[in-house]
């Protein structure tokens, strides 16, 4: 393992495109540290985190053109630093243009979707240009009769392109490495491991660019694989023991895998001095409270108290029927029951000094890039039961907040956490209380529960749960007219929700087949008193968000 001193780190320099962040999620996955951080971001200020080894640079894509009045640059000296740099479709056209190059405007010919690149034959010939692309098998898309022996014949590779301008002259000391039919320079290298590429290798659709980008990190910058589950975990246990010293620690448990995984690390660092909380509010889905226990008491060990907070929840939510109202109940709500717990635990044990919660990189991201954060404008209150307010005076413990959330899986995993539990489909903070359109009571949430119940098991059954996003029941507050044996029967709608999603900021609706999802109603209508009409919703996010409120 590298020196939990100096990591040895890979800097994705953020110029705003959609996949920025995937950059940085396959680095990692090649067992490399990275960071993605503003474009703006200066070799000084980078310099400054003693904890970075960095090995590299990565300049994302962007929607920018070099030609646009306010096109952002990167900062010069992070190019004349010496280190390698790897320049993807608009990163490739900075590296051109602010090494001395010329960026040809769009002519009318973007290029976006599928492409093939020959690597061109000088380009293999020179070892130190070429490493980019070394070691890649010759692409099974390769079937051409005429070509006489594999060694012979020019490397092509699929690729997903996308791109308005393209480089027209190359810096000095560049060389062409790669062309296809309608860019002739798809992509660049120079011998000091400057290396610009008009495709994309972080996406799926460019079958080879994991080789792409592993040839970077190690034949390029000399890379060693030091970021693996065991080593985030060696070193997380040993910052949080260096923070928390002989403190005590409360963690509230949501029933998700963030905060199970933040207490799980908390747990293995510093024992019993972790409390871990878990707030019945009433709104939980079935067999959840029992659940908890049974995995975090029983089966791991972990200190848990659970607070029976049913009643009070569902006084202060009676005849609340505005979503963003019953929001900030719960939140309000939620927030007053973990103070008095933390209090009754303080008197009992002694003081608190730090709360630990499961904040993932995804979040830090947010909160610091300039354009997203302030001028969104704000379509939910999300209430997350990690995201406690600050003035409740505790110091906060989040070992999760440089990891994304495929991370955090497998750290669970590592960790023991069962794997039913690390797959756990995300639930809202607020519950089921979002899921009831219109007032919440007892009633409503049983037959919300019930029908829920069988949507999850039916989407099990077909081996689904693991390919969809979410998936659950939404109680409307619609009545409509059916039948049942003989009888007029008028009844509650139930409506089903299931979407495919990466990162749940846009999501699709499930294509689930019709027969799966004929047992789901069936099963609804002949199982759950008050339900005779069952409706599948085909809304994408957006326009619709996921939850209904
Ligand atoms: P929406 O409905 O905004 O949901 O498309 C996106 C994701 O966030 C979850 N969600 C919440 N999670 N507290 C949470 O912890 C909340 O208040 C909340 N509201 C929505 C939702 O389930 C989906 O995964």
């Amino acid at each position: 393992m590298q020196s939990a001193e100096r990591r040895q780190a890979i800097i994705v320099l953020d110029f705003g495109s959609q996949y920025s962040r995937l950059i940085t999620r396959r680095v990692r996955e090649c067992h490399v540290y990275s960071e993605i951080v503003p474009a703006t971001t200066t070799l000084a200020q980078l310099r400054q985190n003693a904890h970075l080894d960095i090995k590299g640079f990565i300049l994302s894509g962007g929607p920018s053109s070099v030609y646009d009045e306010q096109a952002p640059l990167c900062d010069p000296a992070i190019l004349q630093s010496g280190l390698p740099v790897l320049g993807i479709c608009y990163g490739m056209q900075l590296l051109a243009q602010q090494l001395g190059g010329h960026v040809a405007k769009f002519s009318g010919q973007r290029e976006y979707g599928p492409a093939t690149i020959e690597v061109l034959a000088d380009a293999v010939n020179d070892r130190q240009t070429f490493r980019i692309f070394e070691g890649i098998a010759i692409s099974p898309t390769q079937t051409d009769p005429l070509e006489q022996s594999v060694s012979t014949a020019p490397l092509r590779l699929p690729v997903w392109m996308s791109h308005g301008d393209s480089v027209e002259a190359l810096p000095n000391g560049f060389v062409v490495i790669a062309s296809t039919e309608s860019t002739p320079v798809a992509a660049i290298a120079s011998p000091q491991g400057l290396v610009g590429l008009q495709f994309h290798p972080e996406v799926t659709h460019t079958p080879q660019g994991k080789q792409i980008i592993r040839n970077f990190l190690y034949r390029i910058c000399g890379c060693k694989p030091g970021w693996t589950a065991s080593s985030v975990i060696e070193e997380a246990i040993g910052q949080i023991r260096q923070q928390v010293g002989q403190e005590r620690v409360i963690c509230g448990l949501s029933g998700g895998v963030d905060s199970a995984v933040a207490a799980l690390l908390v747990h293995e660092a510093i024992g019993s001095q972790l409390t871990c909380v878990f707030v019945d509010t009433g709104c939980l889905r079935t067999g959840e409270r029992e659940q908890v226990i049974d995995t975090f008491s029983v089966h791991l060990h972990i200190p848990l108290v659970v607070v029976d907070a049913r009643k009070r929840f569902l006084t202060r939510l009676a005849n609340v029927i505005d979503p963003e109202q019953k929001r900030r109940i719960i939140g309000t709500e939620f927030i007053r029951v973990f103070e008095e717990e933390a209090l009754r635990l303080e008197e009992e044990k002694g003081p608190i000094t730090f709360l630990a919660q499961g904040t993932l990189y995804p979040d830090v991201i947010e909160s610091t890039s300039h354009d997203t954060a302030s001028t969104a404008t704000r379509i939910k209150t999300h209430h997350n039961v990690g995201g406690l307010p600050e003035d409740m005076s505790l110091k906060l413990v989040e070992p999760l907040r440089m990891l994304f959330k495929d991370e955090v899986r497998e750290l669970g995993l590592a960790l023991g956490l069962p794997e039913e539990w690390v797959w756990r489909h995300p639930f809202p903070g607020p519950g089921l209380a979002i899921r009831i359109i219109g007032a919440v009571d007892e009633k409503r949430l049983a037959t919300l529960r019930a029908a829920d119940t069988i949507v999850i098991e039916e989407i099990r059954r077909a081996g689904m749960y693991r390919e969809l996003g979410q998936a659950f029941a939404v109680l409307t507050p619609l009545q409509s007219v059916g039948v049942m044996g003989d009888g007029r029967t008028y009844a509650n709608v139930v409506a089903v929700r299931a979407v495919t999603s990466g990162d749940f900021m846009t999501a699709d609706w499930a294509r689930i087949s019709p027969d799966v999802l004929g047992r789901i109603s069936n099963r609804i209508v002949n199982e759950v008193p008050g339900v005779n009409r069952v409706v599948y919703d085909i809304t994408s996010k957006p326009p619709a968000t996921i939850e209904w409120e």
